[in-house]
């Protein structure tokens, strides 16, 4: 309201003070183009949603119709009220007390069943369109890159997916019923008005005007206190589902008090800002019976008049004053449904927002479906992850944005990789926290694509596969790798879906899960809690690396698998990998130098540069530092991390290595 006004009077005063029409011209302009850049916004969000409509069409269509019809019967039933007063009780006959009843009563059955129809077809079409909403976010989801996901925080998503579509399915529901029964209902009796008393009708007239100037100033306050409170909601739901994942972590911590204090601070705000919206809003009522009593009044004023003169009979008083309240009451659900539209439109946006992001990882036109051998190269490869920038707009709405990597970033995390590992290679991957190891091996089954160079397995450009058929070939063990509700074998059919018991019990005996599986009473069938809480941070890295191994593929990636298994176990699975699936390419990501010394060749990894690919004794030979990494692990238990590269430069030589504590080593925080 504050802007129109401003819109308003800046012309008046450009003009009063001669300034001449060019300022009022540019006025108009600006306020026209705000007005189309608007109407393309609700425009293009609108053609996004009704898109969702898909099989209710038929319900979203039918329940205006259906409304419009019990509309009609509501609206013709004053108007045989006052028949029936003014002929049957007025004009003493019986007969036509019946006829003119009889017919009230049909009006009211029909209208009756009218309404309950457009209430059955609005709740299926509103929840049927929820339900396509939630599915094609879920699916769009799935199809998301890991640069996607990158964009999008989980909470944000899962907010997506729950608030924001109740929010959007009640507008829609609002809209589909109310929307089109209010403004009918309100023309027809205004209509019906004028057409009783035309006289008589200008109060009212009045009425409405006041009400409407009222309504106006209510809303345009409110939708602003509404939005900001929904987005402390988001907010609040966001805090809730992060705090109560990572409950374990917030009690290891002691940090129960903190978190609770924050959550109060957030509910509290939170209700602050709903009692601010609401206070508004609950404005509307008192206003609304204050118009209707003073319209009430000045109508049966006027009325007594026109009835003691003899131009209006006590009938058409009546319903006169129905058709009153029918419109009246019809601008108040009018303002409601506005209030409900502006405020889920920052959802219905963020719904679009997922809707429509593309994955910027997609199966190329003609895909290879073969991948010949496990072989895997890198030619010149940069790599750099976008860049997530998070601004809020004056509502408190947040934007998010992707940065594109820039030419001047494109080497950020990986620079200028060259290697040529051959197929059946058992490669060792070393190199301090953040040195660019899982970024390294994400790029061999495409979770994201190089901004320079090329990665190729089995002599082919990866952007050339079919995605599934590539990550059915390079099965990747993640380094925050979970595990899903179910039981064990469900967890281990993930990686082949038609998986027998014979191939599952092999899997695991490769992955030296076998023996604690055989442990619990249940085997196989034991269910596995959401998230894998129920079992050990080594058992869930070996359910982890079977899961991988089943589906058999050429190219095996282990990023720190093993981290949380003790020495011996971490040895056996290596032994068995050598031996039983010597074909397969094996590349294993680990920060200690004992799981990947007896590997064929070994990567050093030092700031996303891989400064050695040689095997065990010859870097033990040629690289002084790995060499004293080695005896430091070797001497004092440490981990690769401890004794970083980075470090290594930076501490005098012979520090590095000491203090470590012997049971420490390798136990990363591999349970995540
Ligand atoms: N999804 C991501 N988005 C943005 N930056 C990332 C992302 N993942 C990793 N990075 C950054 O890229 C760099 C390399 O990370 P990477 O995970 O490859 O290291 P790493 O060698 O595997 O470390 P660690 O031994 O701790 O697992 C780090 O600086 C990290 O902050
Ligand atoms: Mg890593």
């Amino acid at each position: 309201m504050t802007h129109s006004l401003r819109i308003i009077t800046t012309p008046y005063c450009a003009f009063t003070q001669g300034a001449g029409t060019l300022r009022l011209r540019l006025v108009f302009y600006y306020v026209r183009t705000a007005a189309c850049v608007l109407w393309r916004y609700f425009m293009h969000i609108f053609k996004v949603l009704m898109g969702q409509i898909r099989q209710y069409k038929r319900s979203t269509l039918l329940t205006p119709v259906f409304t419009l019809l019990e509309v009609v019967m509501e609206i013709l039933i004053p108007y045989i009220t006052a028949s029936l007063i003014d002929q049957g009780i007025e004009g003493g006959s019986m007969d036509k007390v019946l006829h003119f009843g009889l017919i009230m009563l049909l009006m009211a059955f029909a209208s009756l069943f009218f309404g309950i129809m457009s209430g059955t077809f609005a709740s299926d079409a509103s929840t049927g369109f929820a339900a396509n909403l939630r599915q094609s976010m879920y699916e769009n989801i799935q199809t998301f890159s890991f640069s996607n996901i990158d964009k999008y925080s989980t909470p944000g998503l899962v907010t997506r997916m729950t608030t924001d579509v109740t929010n959007v399915q009640n507008a829609f529901m609002m809209i589909i019923r109310i929307a089109v029964r209010a403004p009918f209902m309100m023309i027809i009796s205004l209509i019906m008005c004028v057409k009783i008393n035309p006289r008589v009708s200008v109060v009212f007239l009045v009425a409405l005007l006041v009400l409407a100037v009222v309504l106006v100033l209510i809303i345009g306050h409110a939708t602003k206190a509404f939005r900001r409170a929904f987005r402390r909601y988001d907010d609040l739901n966001a805090s809730v589902q992060e705090n109560v994942s990572a409950i374990r972590v917030v009690k290891a911590f002691v940090r129960e008090d903190y978190e609770g204090q924050k959550f109060t601070k957030a509910a509290e705000q939170l209700y602050q800002m709903f009692t601010k919206a609401q206070k508004l809003v609950v404005l509307n009522m008192p206003v609304m019976t204050l118009v209707v009593d003073f319209s009430i009044i000045a109508v049966s004023w006027m009325s007594a008049h026109f009835i003691v003169q003899g131009t209006m009979t006590t009938g058409e008083l009546t319903s006169l004053l129905s058709y009153v309240m029918n419109v009246l009451f019809s601008l108040m659900m009018l303002s409601f449904i506005f209030v409900m539209i502006t405020m889920s439109t920052a959802s219905a946006q963020r719904i679009c927002e997922v809707l429509e992001e593309q994955p910027d990882i997609v199966n190329p036109e003609d895909p290879v479906m073969h991948v010949k051998d496990g072989s895997i190269d890198f030619e010149d490869v940069d790599f750099a992850y976008k860049r997530r920038n998070v601004s809020y707009d004056d509502d408190g709405n947040e934007i998010i944005t992707v940065e594109d990597v820039t030419k001047d970033r494109a080497d950020e995390t990986l620079h200028a990789i060259n290697l040529h590992i051959r197929s059946g290679e058992t490669v060792g991957i070393i190199g301090g926290t953040g040195s660019g190891k899982s970024s390294l091996v994400s790029l061999i089954s495409r979770l994201y694509d190089p901004v320079n160079g090329t990665v190729r397995v089995g002599g082919r450009d990866v952007r050339e596969y079919d995605l599934e058929v590539l990550r059915n070939e390079v099965s990747v063990v993640l380094q925050q790798n979970t595990l899903f509700s179910g039981t064990i074998l469900d967890n281990l059919r993930w990686g082949k879906e038609d998986a027998t018991l014979e191939e599952c019990r092999e899997a695991c005996r490769l992955a030296c899960a076998d023996e604690f599986i055989d442990r619990f009473p249940d085997g196989y069938e034991t269910r596995i809690t959401q998230g894998g809480t129920n079992v050990s941070g080594g058992q869930k890295q070996r359910l982890c690396i079977a899961r991988a191994l089943l589906k058999k593929p050429k190219v095996l990636i282990l990023d720190d698998s093993t981290s949380a298994c003790d020495t011996a176990t971490d040895s056996k699975i290596r032994k068995a990998f050598a031996t039983k699936i010597p074909g397969t390419t094996k590349l294993i990501i680990a920060q200690r130098v004992s799981s990947v010394q007896d590997a064929d060749r070994i990567i050093v990894l030092d700031g996303g540069t891989v400064t050695a690919f040689d095997t065990h004794e010859n870097l033990l030979e040629t690289n002084a530092i790995y060499k004293e990494i080695y005896e430091s692990q070797v001497q004092g238990g440490g981990d690769f991390d401890e004794a970083s590269l980075s470090d290594h430069f930076e501490k005098a030589p012979a520090a590095a290595g000491q203090d470590k504590p012997a049971q420490q080593s390798g136990r990363k925080e591999a349970a995540e």
